[in-house]
């Protein structure tokens, strides 16, 4: 097979498996993320997986976490396969820093109800849809259960992390959008939101999660925006959310892509790719679980089944 929708291996403990990333413990203690082709829409996953979809976002997360360190230091150690991070195990800080530069999304539901605090940011009146921030903005969530709006002065009162811990994390947060923002400009891309996670690695601040991935961001193409910022269009999902509207049968969304829609989607993510990077994806075309079990084989991570 062509694609990656699940791995499993009783060699490894898993730690945890999300909608769309599988993280395992390394013999070393380290974390190995796995990075599938299952994609979520409608916060659902779907059965069909998208090609070379985890390659491209484990690519994206990696060439971002290593054009930022001199930002702030993260969590990789290695790429093991395309799909494959290993990582070192912090200490999570459960808030998610999301920073926003266009009003859109939930936010923008809200803001159309009256709202106009969000987590302790007043944002002005007049905003249209989409319209850009005069600045982007942080809007911390608590990670739990289900994420909550909270301002900074309650994550620290509630105890979700130390003040001055609190101020390194928006600072940083703020410098790495602004920096990944202009080299995405340059490439035609708007980085609309994105969310960052950190943790602590004896005793200190350092990036962790992914970064800048279609998963944990929103792009714009920039020719969309200028042409109708009120009908642009995320770059990667939106289309098979469009499709799977268009599908609807009964009030249900199909559970699986048809072939000409997945390929489609691939071709998308493969665009995003290249287009931010620069270079594009090398792809294979051998089997993607035998490609990743071999080289984690040769890391010494695995032993041959
Ligand atoms: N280096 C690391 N050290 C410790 N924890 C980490 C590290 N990197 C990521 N994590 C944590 O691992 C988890 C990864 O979860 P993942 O994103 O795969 O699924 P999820 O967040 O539970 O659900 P969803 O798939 O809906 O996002 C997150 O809780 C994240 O904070
Ligand atoms: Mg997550």
């Amino acid at each position: 097979m062509n694609t990656l929708n699940h791995f499993a291996t009783p060699q490894l403990e898993l730690l945890h498996r999300g909608k769309v990333r599988d993280s395992y413990r390394a013999p070393s203690g380290e974390r190995l993320i796995v990075v599938t082709d299952r994609l979520s829409a409608f916060d659902s996953v779907l059965d069909t997986p998208v090609a070379h979809k985890g390659a491209v976002l484990n690519g994206l997360a990696a060439f971002w976490f290593d054009k930022t360190k001199h930002i702030v230091p993260n969590h990789v150690i290695s790429l093991l396969d395309p799909n494959v991070t290993l990582a070192h195990e912090a200490e999570p800080i459960r808030v998610e820093m999301i920073v926003r530069n266009y009003i859109t999304g939930s936010m923008l539901r809200g803001y159309q109800q009256g709202q106009r605090s969000f987590s302790g940011v007043t944002v002005p009146d007049g905003l249209t849809k989409h319209q850009q921030f005069p600045e982007p903005i942080v809007t911390p969530t608590t990670k739990e259960e289900s994420d909550r709006e909270i301002t900074p002065e309650s994550l620290v009162s509630e105890g979700w992390v130390a003040a001055d811990l609190y101020e390194q994390m928006q600072v940083k947060a703020l410098e790495l959008f602004n920096f990944a923002s202009s080299w995405m400009a340059e490439r035609g891309i708007i980085l609309v939101d994105t969310k960052y996670e950190f943790g602590l690695l004896d005793g200190q601040l350092i990036l962790i999660d992914e970064i800048h991935t279609p998963d944990s961001s929103r792009f714009w193409s920039a020719e969309d925006y200028a042409r109708n910022p009120g009908a642009v269009e995320q770059m990667d999902k939106e289309y098979v959310r469009q499709w799977l509207i268009a599908n609807k049968h009964d009030g249900q969304y199909p559970r699986a892509l048809t072939p000409e829609v997945s390929a489609e989607a691939t071709r998308r993510y493969l665009d995003i790719y290249e287009r931010i990077t620069g270079s594009p994806l090398p792809i294979g075309d051998g089997d993607v679980r035998t490609r990743l079990v071999g080289n984690l084989v040769r890391a010494g991570i695995m032993k041959e089944a």
